[in-house]
């Protein structure tokens, strides 16, 4: 299909039609609007930013863009407390650059996914406004979680659920004449009160939503919170340990149907417009359920990207995936990071590199070579598993997280919520390195004004993306190679993965008749076995073996 045609003759564009399944092996790169590239030099980044660096991504080989939330928006949690679902936020540009950068990005070959954050909105959002205006009993507070405070004067909290950013989840709000009123549901800050959905304006609001951008050529959407949206209305306390479904606000039975609808309604559409969950749940196979095949597309896989680094473990967590997806037959997706985690630089560096929130974040002592090693290692595995990619920007340069951010530019809720606990993610936010040896390298022009929103690290000079370029000992050749490999490896991307003897520590699979991957956890480097040719390999060979921490794509057959 002749993109640049469709591009010039559709005001709307549809993704191409030419792949129905295309999500399936996709790689789809997250781009974080606020931290990618400034175009107008304000120190944000915005869609100009990202419309300047398309043919980057291009180059880079990834097939579909997913922005975080590009809503208009306080930003009082990044934007993912969105003020208007249909405006684009102004410090990012408008609407019509939205559509224009979608358009620019097909003629590219690279697909749009955006983010839907359909759990809670922003407490600027005009419903909340109306709904603390019109006050208690009032149908428009009826769309969200407003109830009575328990106690005598009504000054306890109506649960005693805990936020997901810790805290409380239920705010007080002051009446008309100044009285205390009723408190409102926020499973995250205070800025952001759950939806109500079990009325149906939030399911009419949400669905009109999805027209209105896929109406505009995005390919998919990525579900903020998906398994949260539905709330037990009796309001009960957390079981001390909930069975399957008896959470009171998580992974509820009815969310199902929600998401049968949705399905229906991206099915409307030609190209094949995905549904992405955004899913913690330690229940595999409860998450596996909201991939049959009238629901979501896929969901974030984020039970690899918390696992330590370890042959075991890495195993364990490939087979339990893969034997969860295969019944309702959804591809895998594979997320060393992104917006909300560690940089796998720094988590790599750890004694215990496992990820859990709010714990190890940071003053841990970091190895930062050996947790490039094993991210390079990570890289190549994860593209040689069965089904989607996710790269987090900034991943393919190997930038570490930032740890030392001085305490007043820090503005995540976690941090906050926490007592300052918890150091928060700003340090895996820090806007990218594009080119140049100071700050602000390349992410805003050189006429900029401002700085950037966050401090950039005088040692990222050698990381920028044009210093990487010119170097094929750099992870953004070894991505770029391993992207441009993995495109026109047959055996790559969605199918079977059969394993293959190895000694301890050693992750060896072989994807298709002739591509074996072998990963190497051990001490000790490793002897490869038989090979016509070695496509790439993250570390140098050392007399023909393996290092440790290393991972080789090898031919098998000539
Ligand atoms: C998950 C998002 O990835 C995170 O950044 C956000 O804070 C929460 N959902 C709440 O929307």
């Amino acid at each position: 299909m002749d993109l640049s045609v469709l591009a010039e003759t559709a005001a709307h564009p549809s993704p191409p039609a030419d792949d129905p399944e295309w999500w399936r092996s996709a790689v789809i790169y997250q781009i974080y609007p606020r931290s990618f590239a400034d175009g107008n030099g304000d120190g944000v980044g915005d869609l100009a930013g990202v419309r300047q660096h398309l043919g980057y991504l291009r180059d880079l080989g990834v097939d579909a863009i997913w922005f975080t939330p590009w809503y208009d928006s306080p930003l009082a949690d990044g934007g993912y407390d969105v003020a208007d679902y249909r405006r684009i936020n102004p410090a990012f540009g408008d609407l019509a650059e939205a559509e224009a950068l979608i358009r620019e990005a097909l003629e590219l070959g690279i697909r749009t996914i955006i983010d839907i954050v359909p759990n809670h909105v922003s407490d600027r959002h005009p419903w909340f406004q109306a709904a603390l205006a019109a006050g208690p009993g009032s149908p428009e507070r009826e769309r969200f979680w407003f109830r009575p405070g328990r106690g005598e004067r009504g000054d306890e909290l109506p649960t005693g659920w805990v936020s997901n950013f810790s805290g409380d989840t239920w705010t007080r709000t002051v009446n008309a004449d100044g009285t205390p009123g009723e408190w409102y549901l926020h499973l995250f800050s205070q800025q952001q009160p759950d939806l109500n959905w079990n009325h149906p304006d939030v399911r009419r609001e949400h669905e009109d939503i999805l027209r209105f951008w896929f109406d505009r050529g995005v390919a998919g959407v990525r579900i903020d919170s998906a398994a949260l949206l539905i709330k037990d209305p009796a309001l009960p306390e957390v079981p001390a340990a909930p069975g399957p479904g008896e959470h009171p606000n998580q992974d509820r039975d009815e969310l199902h149907e929600i998401y049968r609808n949705w399905r229906e309604l991206a099915d409307s559409y030609d190209g094949t417009r995905v549904l992405v969950g955004e899913i913690w749940l330690p229940d595999i196979d409860r998450f596996a359920k909201y991939l049959r095949p009238d629901e979501l597309h896929t969901a974030f896989n984020f039970d690899f990207l918390a696992r330590a680094w370890d042959a075991g473990e890495l195993r364990a967590s490939i087979d339990q995936t893969l034997a969860a997806h295969a019944p309702v037959g959804a591809p895998s997706t594979w997320v060393l990071s992104n917006h909300d985690v560690t940089r796998p630089v720094t988590r790599y560096g750890r004694a215990d590199s496992s990820f859990a929130f709010a714990a190890k974040r940071s003053g841990t002592p970091t190895d930062l070579d050996l947790g490039r090693r094993r991210s390079r290692a990570a890289a190549l595995l994860t593209a040689a598993l069965p089904g989607s990619l996710y790269l987090y920007q900034g991943d393919e340069l190997g930038l570490p997280e930032v740890e030392d951010l001085p305490a007043d530019r820090i503005e995540d809720p976690m941090h906050f919520r926490s007592g300052g606990v918890d150091p928060g993610r700003d340090g895996c936010r820090v806007p990218l390195p594009w080119r140049g040896t100071a700050s602000p390298f390349g992410f805003s022009p050189d006429s900029a004004a401002g700085e950037p929103w966050l401090p950039q690290p005088a040692a990222w000079a050698a990381l920028t993306v044009q210093a990487q370029q010119s170097d094929p000992a750099s992870m953004l050749w070894l991505y770029t190679q391993a992207l441009r490999i993995r495109r026109a490896e047959p055996g790559l991307g969605d199918g079977p993965l059969s394993w293959a003897e190895a000694p301890e520590g050693v992750l060896a699979f072989a994807r298709g008749g002739a591509f074996l991957n072998v990963t190497n956890l051990s001490a000790e480097p490793v002897a490869l076995p038989a090979h016509a040719a070695i496509l790439l390999s993250s570390s140098p060979l050392d007399g023909g073996m393996l290092p440790p921490d290393s991972t080789a794509w090898l031919r098998t057959q000539h």
